[in-house]
């Protein structure tokens, strides 16, 4: 398997987060993770990429065949995994332009990706420093890209976009992950991105744990009927 988390449980500041979650995803394939507010998507990603404070209290977080759950955030990164934070931090004193040449030595892909996404005229900003929400989405989208990760961690990545920069980053998501048959989890709450990415599998967190792994557009369409506590009494009746 390409990635696959075993029984794992998570605390951060002493509290319990996630509780004995397993997934597996293959190589070419893309999760998509569903859930309520708080409900410890974003601690997962976060889990995975290794952030300190993110205590392994059990279980296993496994790319590629090795075990990865002590290795530091950028030896993770290194491996080959990628996050678009929900949040993106801002960094003064550091240029786009400065953090795209670090990423590919490539200057075609920089001015090619930055002019597909909009982003040319802020290559020379401070990373993320007074951008609006959707150009931040943007400029994640456009440094994963660049570093050309093998597995994507996609926080939430068209949060914030307005629409027609959603067809756009979604265009050039979709076509990034089909051509170099990357895999992904993507969290998403508002289901746009399921329009151009093929997601084979989608998941739903409620409470830090995971259930329901099934077909990701059946179970948005679920979710956007019946709501998350309706899915919840289902899973608690279907697990008991
Ligand atoms: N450092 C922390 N200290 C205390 N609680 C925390 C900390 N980090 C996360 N939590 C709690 O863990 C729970 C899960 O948070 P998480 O950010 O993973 O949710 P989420 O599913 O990503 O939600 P959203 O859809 O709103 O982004 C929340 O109740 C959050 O307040
Ligand atoms: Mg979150």
């Amino acid at each position: 398997m390409f990635f696959e988390i075993k029984d794992l449980t998570v605390e951060v500041e002493g509290k319990t987060i996630l509780r004995d979650i397993n997934l597996s995803i293959d190589k070419d394939e893309v999760m998509v993770l569903f859930g309520p507010n708080g409900s410890g998507k974003t601690t997962l990603l976060r889990a995975i990429m290794g952030f300190a404070g993110y205590k392994v209290i059990q279980g296993e977080i496994i790319f590629e065949g090795e075990r990865i759950n002590n290795l530091t955030i950028d030896e993770r990164a290194r491996l080959g995994l990628g996050i678009i934070y929900q949040h993106p931090a801002s960094i003064r004193g550091v240029k786009l332009h400065q953090i795209a040449s670090f990423l590919t030595k490539d200057d075609s892909k920089i001015k090619d990706l930055s002019q597909r996404l909009s982003l040319s005229k802020h290559l020379d900003r401070d990373l993320n420093q007074g951008f609006s929400g959707g150009e931040m989405k943007r400029s994640e989208l456009f440094q994963i890209i660049l570093q050309d990760s093998k597995f994507l961690c996609l926080d939430e990545p068209e949060s914030g976009v307005d629409i027609e920069n959603i067809s756009i980053m979604g265009k050039v998501l979709g076509e990034y992950i089909t051509k170099l048959k990357k895999s992904a989890l993507v969290i998403t709450h508002t289901g746009y991105i399921l329009d151009y990415i093929n997601a084979q599998k989608g998941c739903v967190m409620i409470d830090g744990k995971l259930w329901c792994v099934g077909n990701p557009r059946h179970m948005f369409e679920k979710i956007k009927e019946l709501g998350y506590e309706k899915c919840k009494d289902c899973l608690i009746r279907k697990s008991t």
